[in-house]
């Protein structure tokens, strides 16, 4: 059975039509958290499109509407239980690592599961990697679960860096993966370190770090810069030339890559810059 099935006969034809059926799951076959919107229009119906998503999806024990935007430092959302547990710590699985979670009180995206992957193969073994806007650690986590390195992953949300220090030793890579609380800027002068890749995956604003990540990288190294983009547009291409020439520092841009879409006419990307 499927949402479309469950909500016959208590949502009409056109409201199934206009709710849609994306929804995203957190978790693992035990226990699982969904993640919906609701339009404006059907939010009078949203308990009973809860408890379908509770029946269609037996390892699904809370329903959250999502009832605000990403916002604030934290990149967290506002959320509504519309069915099920008030509990809502899940251990989600992915990539064969485990990252245990709580959505409503860090930000963690089940649809970056390949681009983590995706940056995961391009690493080789004896590499130092930075990641600065580190979350409950899932980059560093895939990297590190198969590979040989070094990586200090920087995180400013407090409950996000607990996870992150519990999901490295969930995952036994506490030799390899360093979590470390703090505001990036301030974590990268005691760092005092070079690196050969940075990851910079806060697409609002990451690119006003590049003054602060330039000079992290060893010559060779490689930036990933995560921004938001409409099609076409060079923003972020301009943005990392201007960082560089304050810097003082030689890049080129290596590529850019579209890694999901995020409105209309609207991608997250990552441009990948070379340090010489
Ligand atoms: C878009 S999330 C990405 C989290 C993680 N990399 C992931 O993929 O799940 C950005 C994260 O950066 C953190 N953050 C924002 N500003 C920061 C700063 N100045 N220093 C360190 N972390 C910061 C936020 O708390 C948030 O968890």
């Amino acid at each position: 059975m499927n949402l479309k099935d469950a909500l016959e006969g208590r949502l009409t034809a056109k409201e199934t039509e206009k709710l849609g059926t994306s929804f995203d799951i957190v978790g693992s076959r035990e226990k699982a958290v969904a993640i919906i919107e609701v339009p404006e229009e059907l939010r009078k119906k949203e308990k009973i499109i809860g408890e379908a998503l509770l029946r269609v999806h037996k390892n699904v024990v809370s329903v959250l509407r999502k009832s605000s935007e990403r916002r604030g430092e934290f990149r967290l959302r506002e959320y509504r239980l519309i069915a099920g547990s008030r509990n809502t710590e899940v251990l989600h699985r992915e990539s064969g690592c485990r990252f245990l979670l709580d959505p409503r009180k860090t930000y963690f995206s089940v649809r970056e599961g390949t681009e983590r992957e995706r940056i995961a193969k391009q690493v080789k073994d004896g590499e130092k990697i930075l990641v600065m806007f580190g979350g409950v650690a899932p980059f560093a986590i895939v990297i590190a679960k198969n590979k040989d390195t070094r990586i200090y992953s920087v995180e400013i949300n407090p409950e996000a860096h607990k996870y992150a220090c519990e999901n490295v030793l969930l995952n036994r890579v506490g030799n390899r993966v360093v979590p470390v609380l703090g505001d990036v800027r301030e974590v990268c002068k005691i760092l005092g370190q070079k690196f050969d890749r940075i990851l910079m995956p806060l697409p609002e604003k990451a690119w006003s770090f590049l003054d602060m990540a330039l000079p992290c990288s060893k010559p060779g190294g490689v930036i990933y810069l995560y921004g938001f983009e409409d099609k076409g547009s060079k923003d972020l291409e301009k943005k990392a030339k201007t960082a560089a020439k304050k810097t003082k520092t030689k890049i080129r841009i290596l590529r850019k890559r579209k890694v999901l879409p995020y409105g209309p006419g609207t991608f997250k990307v990552c441009l990948e810059i070379k340090v010489s």
